[in-house]
């Protein structure tokens, strides 16, 4: 574990002298904890062992996304913010103590999935390169459009109102948040501009339901919002599970993009990064959108990767039944 952290660690840059401040709490993914201050201390860094007392597991913290400890806790937040780097084992991560441990300067690093798929997924330089090149050709397009075998035909229009994402594992640059072991792109449409129809096909995967379709699922979407939920039993479930949040906008369409990673795996693993950074998956998502600078902030999200789609970007089809067609975004030998 401390050779495969200490490589994460040299990709993100760590040099002798730098302070990287562990955030942890209890005893939850101590054993982690332990190894990236071994690591860190193997490349010379100064390390900050910040253990805050509680006893929330990262499953736990995940389902309270943006509440935290820290927004009490003056004395460890002073540590983070003097840190150039935080290990985020705790998911601080999507919280306002997030934003201004990084508008003090550190560089984040959300890091809660399973050691086995950390080390499959472990990123690299080649990962960060395609990644950036398909994040330059979203972010630059007006338009996305994407297809399936099983009905979707759907478009979203875009201005420059939103910031759009790009998370490839690491963090190699001041202030710059990640989480390792994603790889993926995504952003939002302007508001209104959605239109058509989503059919997920059997296979697919919803999170955090962690689960995957056996049947076809329909989404109609007019100017944005989600206007009706068609299909079977699944359909059925999935419409329950949202309506439980009484909440409308969980049914606004939130980002949309694509998996880059060619070490993910087709299945319900952990938490869910392999279906989200699938390679050459379509990553559709439903709910909250102010990770690119919008006000929904319904807790109903859902991320809802799909396989073996058709997409285009603007006139330029990029990806052929799940494949990644330009040369600058595809793996080498993919
Ligand atoms: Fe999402």
């Amino acid at each position: 574990m401390i050779e495969v952290f200490r490589r994460q660690l040299a990709l993100c840059k760590v040099r002798p002298g730098e302070v990287v401040a562990v955030l942890s709490m209890g005893d939850s993914l101590r054993d982690y904890a332990r190894a990236f201050l071994a690591a860190a201390r193997q490349l010379d860094a100064q390390v900050v062992d910040v253990n805050l007392q509680g006893s929330s597991s990262a499953e736990d913290r995940l389902k309270e996304f943006g509440k935290n400890p820290l927004a009490s806790d003056p004395e460890s937040m002073a540590k983070l913010k003097q840190a150039d780097m935080v290990i985020d084992l705790l998911v601080a991560s999507f919280s306002e103590q997030e934003f201004e441990i990084r508008n003090a300067g550190a560089r984040m690093l959300l890091v809660c999935e399973e050691f086995e798929i950390l080390k499959r997924m472990a990123p690299t330089l080649e990962l960060k390169r395609r990644t950036e090149a398909s994040y330059e050709r979203l972010a630059g397009a007006k338009r996305f459009r994407f297809a399936n075998a099983a009905g979707t035909d759907i478009t979203y229009e875009f201005d420059h109102q939103y910031r759009s994402l790009m998370e490839y594992g690491f963090v190699d640059e001041p202030g710059r948040w990640d989480h390792w072991p994603a790889g993926l792109v995504a952003r939002l449409a302007m508001d209104g501009g959605v239109n058509g129809r989503v059919v997920m096909n059997r296979g697919d995967i919803v999170y955090p339901r962690m689960n995957f379709l056996n049947e076809p699922v329909e989404f109609v979407i007019a100017a944005g919002q989600v206007t009706s939920i068609r299909g079977g039993k699944e359909a059925d479930d999935l419409k329950r599970w949202m309506d439980d949040y009484n909440d409308p906008r969980a049914y606004a369409v939130s980002h949309i993009g694509w998996g880059t990673h060619t070490g993910a795996e087709w299945t319900l693993k952990g938490i869910g990064m392999d279906g989200r950074s699938y390679y050459g998956n379509v990553l559709f998502s439903l709910g909250p959108n102010v990770e690119f600078g919008g006000t929904n902030d319904t807790a109903c999200h859902l991320d809802l990767p799909m396989r073996d789609c058709d997409a285009w970007l603007d006139d330029e089809q990029i990806i052929a039944n799940g494949r990644l067609l330009p040369k600058d975004l595809r793996a080498i030998g993919r």
